[in-house]
């Protein structure tokens, strides 16, 4: 479980615990990595996913695995001319490089056992991208292609692939983290429900599930369907509320 310490990973790990899972947890602050892996009865393993030799000793570490939740990511907002070359890698690598590396390397050992399952986090952002989104939607637009790819190559095979695309979290994570907020909680989720879609997907081995209340995943359906009016209406919706992420997020590069 990557992104285990961060506001939806806490969600998922407990949920997944409750299901009877036996987790490695793990991000990159130890002190919080160590409180989940205790709270879940787990085992916790420090890395950051934006060095890949950290990578590869975390799945070493990890040893056998049966269901990996790639959920880790960088929210990667605000004007691309505003960031470093090298920022943009970075959010590159923690939010789609190491997913793909990370696939990679457990197939073998998913395919030698016929099982297996892989969870993508991802967002509305993968569908249908807004102001000061374009880095974090290029980074998830990725993975939903690499989740619907894979899910093909698997086909048959016993291991499941699936996709979780949360919209707006209320309770915990990088959008309320950054002070985001929408007029009486207006189009939000919580983590539990996020922790139980990641639940259900593996349960039910669902390519993609949308986690949103009805009417946002109806908007953001259309959206996808109508690129062309995405700048216009969001330009009118947007009470601000990009410049507030793009401001708060500003020290998670
Ligand atoms: N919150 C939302 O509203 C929302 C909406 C849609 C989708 N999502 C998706 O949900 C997932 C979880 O997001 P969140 O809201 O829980 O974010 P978060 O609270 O900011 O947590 C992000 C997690 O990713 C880890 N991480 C970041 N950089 C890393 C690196 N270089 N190496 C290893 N781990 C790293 C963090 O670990 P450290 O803290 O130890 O660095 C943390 O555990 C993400 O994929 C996000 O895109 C969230």
């Amino acid at each position: 479980m990557t992104g285990a310490n961060g506001g939806l990973g806490r969600a998922i790990s407990a949920a997944l615990r409750q299901e009877g899972c036996s987790l490695v947890v793990t991000g990159r602050r130890a002190e919080q990595v160590e409180a989940v892996a205790r709270d879940v009865s787990g085992r916790a393993v420090v890395a950051d996913l934006a060095v890949r030799s950290d990578l590869y000793r975390l799945l070493e570490e990890a040893g056998e695995v049966d269901i990996v939740v790639v959920n880790a990511a960088l929210p990667a907002s605000g004007d691309v001319a505003e960031w470093d070359q090298a920022d943009i890698d970075k959010a590159f690598e923690v939010n789609l490089g190491s997913a793909i590396a990370m696939t990679r390397a457990l197939l073998p050992q998913f395919r030698a056992r016929g099982s297996g399952h892989f969870v993508f986090v991802s967002s509305l952002s993968g569908k249908v991208a807004s102001r000061g989104g374009a880095l974090y939607s290029a980074t998830k637009y990725g993975l939903r292609g690499f989740a619907a790819g894979l899910r093909c190559d698997l086909y048959g095979s016993g291991i499941g692939c699936s996709l979780v695309n949360p919209g707006f979290v209320r309770d915990a994570g990088m959008f309320v983290d950054a002070g985001g907020k929408t007029p009486l909680n207006l189009g939000t989720v919580t983590s539990k429900r996020c922790a139980a879609a990641v639940v259900k997907v593996i349960r039910q081995n669902r390519a993609e599930l949308d986690v949103a209340p009805l009417y946002l995943r109806l908007a953001t359906t259309l959206g996808a369907l109508t690129p062309g009016l995405s700048a216009p209406v969001q330009a009118r919706l947007d009470p601000g509320l990009s410049d507030t992420l793009v401001r708060g997020q500003r020290t998670k590069r």
